[in-house]
């Protein structure tokens, strides 16, 4: 009787097995690259990018996902090889967009976003997709907003409470013209390097200190080297999902809206995971030693004004759209 039940159990895991769906082979190979540790939120939203195209495309699209600036020195680099050919799928902040496209600098002009809710109420409105759409003549196509967060700033040599604090500190900024002429105006000597660099740089004293959002401050283990964090959130930094144009263009249509539907639900995700980091982490950094201060912004506000004038400029015919975004701030 023993051996009749077995028989039956075998029999029917044999019929289950031959009738799941396997996965085709793939027939297309891709390499996404990002600049971030794998406990990054970033991490997160270009696996389960890779994971849904895989699955919608049943497994005809298959998606290596490269973290920690394995496919490049820094963010500037990773696009670079979207354009080379080095890169087929960037995931990143769009910090060194400007340079690519000058437009792109709407989103980094300093204190210019309130809140997450401001933020997207731009980047998923007109204005968003418009920016997004103007890498199409750069040989990409921006498929969905991500999250970096709010930028903050830490440094080893003493605690920021206002803008009197930062002057005279050595900090290291993204490859961004207007990040680093907020620094100047603040008396801050800004140096220009890629992520790959940074913790050395800190480690060995070249440079006092860094911006960026609170994930990337911990998971990048900046607690090591760093003793002050202040919570100035000077300048939200987007991120974003973007694919080589000709690798997009070499998609058959029904795989492109893929592309485009698989990133618009990984980034929603990517966001959520961003955004909890950012409560949690500021505890796990106080608990790693870092003394964290929440400076006055006013006074780092009105300092900032000037770097409207100098570079409303470079945004040609959006320069519209800086006012746009302030007005939907007061909404
Ligand atoms: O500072 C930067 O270069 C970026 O914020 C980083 C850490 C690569 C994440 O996008």
């Amino acid at each position: 009787m023993k051996n009749c039940i077995r028989n039956v159990a075998l029999l029917l895991l044999i019929v289950l097995l031959h009738s799941a769906p396997a996965l085709a082979a793939p027939k297309f190979s891709f390499r996404l690259g990002h600049a971030v540790p794998e406990e990054n939120a970033y991490h997160y939203g270009a696996t389960k990018f890779a994971e849904l195209v895989e699955a919608k495309t049943n497994g005809e699209v298959h998606i290596d996902v490269f973290p920690n600036n394995q496919l490049g020195t820094g963010e500037r680099d990773l696009i670079e090889g979207l354009q080379l050919g080095t890169v087929d799928i960037y995931v990143g902040s769009t910090g060194p967009m400007g340079g690519f496209e000058k437009r792109f600098l709407l989103f980094d002009f300093p204190f210019l976003f309130r809140d997450k809710k401001h933020v997207y109420s731009v980047l998923d409105g007109e204005i968003g997709q418009h920016i997004l759409s103007l890498l199409d003549a750069k040989g990409m196509r921006g498929l969905a907003w991500m999250e970096n967060g709010f930028r903050n700033l830490t440094n080893v040599k003493r605690a920021v409470n206002g803008v009197e604090d930062v002057k005279g500190l050595k900090i290291r900024t993204m490859e961004n013209k207007v990040h680093m002429a907020m620094w100047r105006t603040l008396g801050v000597d800004p140096t220009p390097m890629a992520w790959s660099e940074v913790f050395t740089a800190l480690q060995q004293g070249t440079i006092d200190g860094q911006e960026n959002p609170i994930p990337v401050i911990y998971t990048s283990k900046l607690y090591e080297v760093q003793k002050h964090l202040s919570l100035t959130r000077h300048v939200f930094s987007p991120a974003m999902i973007v694919v080589a144009k000709s690798v997009f263009d070499s998609l058959p249509e029904e795989y492109r809206t893929i592309f485009a539907e698989a990133a618009q639900e990984a980034a929603l995700y990517e966001r959520e995971v961003c955004d909890k980091m950012e409560n949690e982490f500021i505890e796990s950094l106080k608990q790693n030693g870092m003394e964290v201060t929440t400076p006055d912004l006013a006074s780092f506000q009105e300092a900032c004004k000037s770097v409207y004038e100098e570079f409303k400029g470079e945004l040609d015919e959006d320069a519209g759209l800086l006012d746009q975004i302030i007005a939907m701030g007061k909404e």
